[in-house]
């Protein structure tokens, strides 16, 4: 568990980067109705659980930062017998100062009339506008109305900066805690989908290994990171496919896009198999193209590297593979050149890994590919998908889709997979569902 010091080390070092002057504002998520009193499980805002681990809704977290630290302040929902019955229960003004480390609590019902006290004489607000208008409005109308005082006696904020850019450079870096929380979130999606090969048999549903997916992620006290996509036969080339209702065939594939999130961190892991257990000679063909795809990409994820090298090594190695194979019947140069891949590798080879499973952080700098430093972690995800209509393809691979999926850390040296509990080699894979 990532522990109150790291929280509060995190507050300080945003209020460091705003400098004194500045007042930031940070707003929990808001509970989302699914139909009538029912409401969706909550998962609270990203930019709050990284500044506070708090995961209650109905509360603003506000960071006033001075010359040497600063003000962390939070308004709350109050502690509550009768609701506490219903909802379980909340940490209260209290327990956000004995347990999250704020240095003042206030009730949330408060807030309208204390906050616009906090955001007097500061110079700027960093607050990102777009995600809450009603907030938004309240926000704009105080400092209009202080402008109006302005004039005679007070000193009014005459900015509102994103916080969105600082914050998630941030976010972008992740500490030893952090990685030990998101190796333990890839440990449990791996077990997930040992179950999920294990049990896999044609005749079976695509909802049952769904079922058996959540099985492992709820028995370890973890929740699915998104939906998990498992995707039998040309279903694979459906690259958000999330019904996961179709039967699965004998001499198919079936792919599985599932990861587990720990203490607020996310795993996102793919792997496709045979849902018979043994590759056919074209199944084989296919998944070793994506497989040295994968393994060379992953094989420059370091330090100094750009994240687009990262990219262009995977789509190298998979075009080259779909030449031989007859996929693409153009040369390597123009296959890249006029982009030709792009018809069967159609996303990018990863993205950034954290708290959101695509997480936060900028991808080029000043129109650049960003390089890799220590503490980025990402994906390394490449696919190909030959959709079942691909007329100008040999009926052989159409309808088949894989993707391979680990999770890595940025190092010095050699990439750390997160992701290494899963088998991935042909022979590993059949062995494991033969056993
Ligand atoms: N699971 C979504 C992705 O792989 O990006
Ligand atoms: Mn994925
Ligand atoms: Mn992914």
């Amino acid at each position: 568990m990532i522990k109150q010091k790291e929280y509060a080390k995190r507050r300080q070092q945003l209020m460091e980067f705003a400098g004194a002057g500045s007042v930031i504002i940070v707003r929990a998520a808001s509970e989302k109705i699914r139909n009538r009193d029912a409401a969706y499980p909550y998962r609270q805002d990203s930019d709050f659980l990284y500044l506070s681990g708090f995961s209650e809704p109905e509360a603003i977290m506000v960071l006033v930062p001075e010359d040497k630290g600063g003000q962390s302040i939070l308004f709350c929902r109050e502690r509550d017998k009768l609701r506490e019955m219903w909802d379980g229960e909340r940490a209260g003004t209290e327990g956000a100062v004995a347990e999250y480390g704020f240095d003042e609590a206030f009730p949330i019902t408060e807030m309208k009339q204390r906050l616009p006290d906090l955001l007097h004489g500061c110079e700027r607000v960093y607050y990102d506008l777009g995600k809450a208008p009603d907030f938004d409005q309240l926000l704009i109308g105080w400092l209009n109305d202080f402008r109006a005082k302005s004039r005679k006696k007070f000193s009014a904020p005459d900015e509102i900066i994103a916080l969105d850019h600082s914050l998630h450079e941030m976010r972008l870096f992740k500490s030893r805690t952090e990685i030990t929380a998101m190796r333990k979130s890839a440990r449990v999606a791996e077990a997930a989908h040992r179950r999920a090969m294990q049990v896999c048999k044609p005749g079976m549903n695509e909802a049952e290994i769904h079922a058996e997916l959540l099985h492992t992620f709820i028995s370890n006290q973890c929740e699915a990171s998104y939906m998990p996509i498992v995707g039998g036969g040309a279903n694979a080339c459906v690259l958000h496919y999330i019904s996961n209702c179709d039967p699965l065939n004998d001499g198919e594939l079936l792919l599985i896009d599932a990861g587990a999130e720990y203490d607020g961190y996310a795993s996102d892991i793919t792997r496709t198999f045979p849902i018979n257990g043994k590759f056919s000679g074209p199944q084989k063909d296919l998944y070793e193209i994506v497989l040295a795809a994968q393994l060379k990409a992953i094989g420059e994820v370091r330090e100094g590297n750009a994240w687009e090298h990262v990219h262009e090594t995977a789509v190298r190695v998979a075009t080259e593979g779909m030449i031989e194979l007859g996929i693409i019947r153009t040369s390597l140069e123009e296959a890249l050149e006029e982009e030709h891949f792009k018809d069967y590798y159609v996303h990018n080879t990863g993205h950034w890994l954290g708290l959101d499973v695509h997480d936060v952080g900028e991808y080029e700098v000043d129109g650049h590919s960003r390089v890799l430093e220590r503490g980025m972690v990402l994906t390394v995800e490449p696919g190909i998908y030959i959709p079942p209509k691909a007329m100008s393809v040999d009926e052989t691979w159409r309808g088949m889709g894989i993707r391979i999926e680990d999770n890595v850390v940025v190092t010095r040296d050699d990439a750390e997979v997160l992701s290494t509990g899963i088998c991935k080699t042909i022979d590993e894979i059949e062995a494991l569902m033969a056993s």
